[in-house]
């Protein structure tokens, strides 16, 4: 099979690891979206999960790379077979290390590109092992770290130069041809302006003349950034270290304060749906969640005001506010209202005029399971997919037949 020119865009959340694949089928742009769990463990060189699990839902994988000077090598477990059997002791992101030093981009990264391996096989209907892949890998950081990060994100990638997974069985070496770096909430600007194609969408085309003030709401910290005539004005960039998790931290406080522990996953469930499982019942937590998304709106409401008066862009000059990040989603629970609504009210205390941008609207196309009938279906992009929707729209360019 001759060489393919392939795309991996990978937005590395503290959260999930959420990517595309891009490449080119009959002289069609195709893609393929996926999520990883960004949770790893290590374990014994040799490590076989026992005949319970599936390598669909498993893998055991080895790395031997640096990072820097460090080298990393050893043997890890992601998926089921990580969180039934090593859930006490694992690896995943944190707010307080940056993406590009992380071991957890390492891990992250080599899972997603073998999960890419299987995408470009569906699409071009061969076995992965017989794929000729040359990579061109388009990545996200925080805006404020591209200027110390960038050379090193890409560094790191290059590094990684094999897939040596054991579970399933898998190896190839990787061809990177080069990395490009993106930051994170200019992205999720690009993704809602324009199209594939880079193409303005229709009812955004006014806004590509405003200046827009960009809040990407992560799960621990809320990066700003402005962006003008369509570039990132440089000293607008700040970061917050408040996010979608102090939500979550707020809600576990309450019940621990009543002696009550519950799950992580129990927890991020309740920000979403206003309940929470507690014993042989359910509670309605709603009020807590609006009263704690109430204190996290503050805080970052007045850090941004503060910030921005002092510089060439007060808050009250800026008309648009452009809220991403699965921090700023509507919740499941129509009393509980989202941190971007709040923001924009604490903010339009400052800032009269200051307008929320809607969320842009694609169209899906949607298989009928029972008729295999193929209907197109719009919905708003998710909040959390804007960011790699816009990086996946500056990865096209690299995409090759
Ligand atoms: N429907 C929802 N309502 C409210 N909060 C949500 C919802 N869905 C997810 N969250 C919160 O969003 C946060 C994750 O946001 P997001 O996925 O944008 O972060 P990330 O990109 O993984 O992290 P970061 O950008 O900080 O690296 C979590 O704190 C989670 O609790
Ligand atoms: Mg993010």
């Amino acid at each position: 099979m001759a060489k393919k020119q392939a795309v991996l865009v990978v937005d590395f959340g503290n959260s999930e690891t959420r990517a595309i694949v891009l490449c080119k089928k009959d002289k069609k742009l195709k893609e393929r979206k996926f999520t990883v769990s960004n949770r790893f463990a290590e374990v014994d060189n040799g490590f076989i999960p026992d005949e319970d699990y599936s390598d669909d839902t498993s893998m055991v994988f080895n790395i031997d790379t640096k990072i820097g000077d460090k080298n990393i090598v050893g043997t890890y477990v992601s998926g089921e077979v990580q969180e039934r059997e090593f859930s006490t002791s694992f690896i995943r992101p944190t707010a307080q290390e940056a993406k590009y030093t992380a071991k957890s981009t390492v891990l992250s990264y080599t899972k997603a590109i073998f999960k890419a391996y299987e995408a470009l096989a569906d699409i071009y209907s061969v076995d992965k092992d017989k794929l000729d892949v040359e990579w061109t890998v388009v990545v996200l950081l925080p805006p404020g770290d591209i200027e110390k990060g960038k050379a090193k994100m890409a560094e790191l990638l290059q590094n990684i130069n094999k897939i040596d997974c054991t579970f399933p069985q898998f190896n190839k070496d990787i061809s990177l041809k080069s990395v490009a770096v993106f930051p994170e909430g200019f992205c999720a600007y690009i993704g809602t302006v324009f199209e594939r194609g880079v193409t303005p969408r229709a009812e955004f085309v006014d806004t590509l003349k405003e200046t827009v003030l960009v809040l990407d709401i992560g799960a621990g910290t809320t990066d700003m950034l402005i962006v003008k005539d369509n570039r990132v004005i440089n000293n607008s960039l700040y970061s917050i270290k408040q996010g979608g998790n102090n939500i979550v931290q707020t809600l576990n406080s309450s019940f621990m304060r009543k002696g009550v522990e519950l799950l992580e996953s129990d927890l991020e469930k309740a920000v979403v749906t206003g309940f929470v499982k507690v014993g042989a019942g359910v509670e309605d937590v709603s009020d807590t969640i609006c009263k704690a998304k109430r204190a996290v709106a503050g805080i970052i409401s007045n850090k941004i005001k503060t910030f921005l008066e002092t510089s060439e862009y007060p808050l009250n000059s800026i008309n648009k506010l452009l809220v991403c990040g699965g921090g700023a989603m509507q919740s499941e629970n129509e009393k509980i209202t989202s941190l971007s609504k709040v923001l924009v009210e604490q903010l339009k205390g400052v800032a009269p005029s200051i307008e929320l941008l809607s969320t842009p609207v694609q169209e899906n196309i949607v298989v009928n399971e029972v008729t295999k009938e193929k209907n197109i279906v719009k919905s708003e992009v998710s909040l959390r997919e804007l960011n790699i929707l816009g990086a996946s729209i500056f990865g096209e360019r690299f995409v090759g037949e």
